[in-house]
C-alpha cells in the first residue's frame, strides 16, 4: 500500500485564473489519481488579512470550489473541503502555538515582508503572526507527507517541518518505552539478546553502520516475538523516538511561466489575469491587449521572445513548430504581435470551454458545491480526528 499522502490549500480568493490553473490546479488534478489527496479552501487563512471585511470569504469559497470541479478536481478521487468546518485544524493550530518559540514565527520571510508591503491593513496582530503555524497544523493534521506548492510557500513548509521535528522530540517519548523494549529483548533468548546489546552498542558509541545492519537482520530473522515487537526494538536501537507528526516536503510545483497581461505575475490584485470563467470575447481583447517586447515599438521593429508575456503563453499553449514560428518571426520582424497572438486566443479559449460547460452545468445544480463540500469536511473530520487522539494522548492530557 502506497501510505504517501499528499494535502494541499488556498487561500478563499474567489474565481480562479489561468496562473491558478497551470501554476497549481493541473498538478493537483494529476496527483489525485496517483495518490491519497486532500485539498481544501484555506479560509481562516483568508482572514489573517482580511479580517476587517470577511463578507467576500464565504461567496469566495464557493466560487473557487466551483472553478476546481469544472478544472477536473473529482470529489470520487480527492477529499475536497474546507479549513473553518474543521475545527481539529483550531485545534492543533493551539497546541502547536505552546511549543512553537516566536523567534521562529518572526523569522519566515514572508512575514517581515507582508508586514512591510502591505500598508492598508494592519498585519501585527496574533493571527497574521500565526499564519505559518496555522499551515502546519492544515498539514500535519493530516499526517500529510507531501505537499504540492509553489517556490513562495517553501519558508512556510520549513517551518512546518521544525514545528513537527519539535513535536516528535518533546513528545514522541512512550512512557517505560526503555523498559518494554528491554523486556522485549529477553524474549529473544540469552544468545541474541546479548549479541543485540553489543551490536547496538557498537552503534550507539562508534556510529558503526555494519553493527547496525547487522543488528537489524538479527531482529527481522527472530522468530520468537511479534511485528510490534520487533518494530520497538529496531527503534530502540537507533534510540529513535516516536514519529507522530511526520515531517512533511514540498512537492515543488514545477513554476509556470505564465505571466500576466501586463508582464508581472498573473494575480487578481493586481487585474491582469484571464479567469477560467472568462468569455471569448474578453479572452480575445485582453491578449490583443497584452504587454509585447517593449522594442517592437513598430510593425518593422524585431524583437525578442525573451522580453516578451506573450512568450510565456506559448511556453504553455505551443508544440515545438509555432514556437520555432515565433522565435523566427519575432527576431527578423517577419510576423506581427497581432498575427503571434491570434493562435495563443484560439488555445486559451479552447482549453477553457468545456470549464465554462461544467461551470453553467455545476450552478445549474444549487446545492451540488456544498454537497460536495459537506461530504468531503465529513471525510476530513474523520482523518483528522485519528491524528488528534493520538496528539492529545502525547500531550498529556486526560482522557474522559
Ligand atoms: N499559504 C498557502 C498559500 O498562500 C495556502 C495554504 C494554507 C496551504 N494552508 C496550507 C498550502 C497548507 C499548502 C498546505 O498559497
Ligand atoms: Fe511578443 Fe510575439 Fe510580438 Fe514577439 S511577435 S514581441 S513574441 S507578441
Amino acid at each position: 500500500m502506497n501510505k504517501d499522502r499528499v494535502l494541499s490549500g488556498m487561500r478563499a480568493t474567489g474565481f480562479m485564473h489561468l496562473g491558478h490553473y497551470h501554476g497549481a490546479l493541473k498538478n493537483w488534478i494529476k496527483l489525485q489519481s496517483e495518490l491519497e489527496c486532500f485539498y481544501f479552501v484555506a479560509d481562516w487563512h483568508g482572514l489573517t488579512s482580511h479580517y476587517e471585511d470577511p463578507r467576500i470569504i464565504a461567496s469566495s469559497t464557493f466560487d473557487m470550489v466551483t472553478d476546481w470541479l469544472a478544472a477536473g478536481l473529482d470529489p470520487n478521487q480527492a477529499t475536497i473541503f474546507m479549513q473553518s468546518q474543521v475545527p481539529q485544524h483550531a485545534e492543533l493550530t493551539l497546541l502547536l502555538g505552546m511549543i512553537t518559540p516566536l523567534g521562529w514565527l518572526e523569522r519566515v520571510p514572508t512575514f517581515k515582508e507582508q508586514q512591510e508591503n502591505i500598508k492598508d491593513k494592519d498585519l501585527s496582530t496574533y493571527g497574521f503572526l500565526g499564519y505559518p503555524l496555522m499551515q502546519t497544523a492544515d498539514i500535519v493534521v493530516y499526517r500529510a507527507n507531501k505537499v504540492p506548492v509553489g517556490a513562495d510557500q517553501v519558508s512556510h513548509l520549513e517551518i512546518s517541518r521544525e514545528i513537527a521535528r519539535r513535536f516528535n522530540h518533546i513528545y514522541g517519548r512512550e512512557a517505560g518505552f526503555e523498559e518494554k523494549a528491554v523486556a522485549t529483548l529477553k524474549k529473544l533468548g540469552g544468545k541474541s539478546a546479548k549479541e543485540y546489546e553489543s551490536l547496538k552498542a557498537a552503534f550507539g558509541q562508534d556510529g558503526n553502520v555494519e553493527s547496525l545492519d547487522k543488528a537489524r537482520a538479527l531482529i527481522a530473522a527472530a522468530g520468537s516475538i511479534s511485528g510490534a515487537e520487533k518494530e520497538m526494538l529496531q527503534a530502540f536501537l537507533t534510540g529513535a523516538r516516536k514519529v507522530i507528526l511526520p515531517e512533511p516536503d514540498a512537492l515543488l510545483t514545477p513554476t509556470s511561466k505564465l505571466v500576466g497581461l501586463d508582464g508581472r505575475k498573473m494575480s487578481k490584485s493586481y487585474g491582469n489575469g484571464i479567469d477560467l470563467r472568462e468569455p471569448p470575447a474578453s479572452v480575445e481583447q485582453k491578449i490583443k491587449r497584452m504587454t509585447t517586447d517593449p522594442k517592437r515599438a513598430r510593425r518593422t521593429d524585431p524583437g525578442n521572445p525573451d522580453d516578451c508575456p506573450v512568450w510565456t503563453l506559448h511556453e504553455v499553449y505551443s508544440d515545438a513548430a509555432r514556437k520555432a514560428w515565433v522565435r523566427e518571426g519575432c527576431t527578423t520582424a517577419g510576423i506581427g504581435c497581432l498575427e503571434c497572438k491570434q493562435p495563443i486566443i484560439e488555445a486559451v479559449n479552447a482549453e477553457l470551454a468545456p470549464m465554462q460547460v461544467r461551470i453553467k452545468e455545476i450552478e445549474a445544480k444549487p446545492n451540488y458545491v456544498k454537497e460536495v463540500l459537506g461530504d468531503g469536511c465529513a471525510k476530513a473530520r474523520i482523518a483528522a480526528e485519528e491524528t488528534m487522539r493520538e496528539v492529545r494522548d502525547a500531550m498529556g492530557l486526560a482522557k474522559l
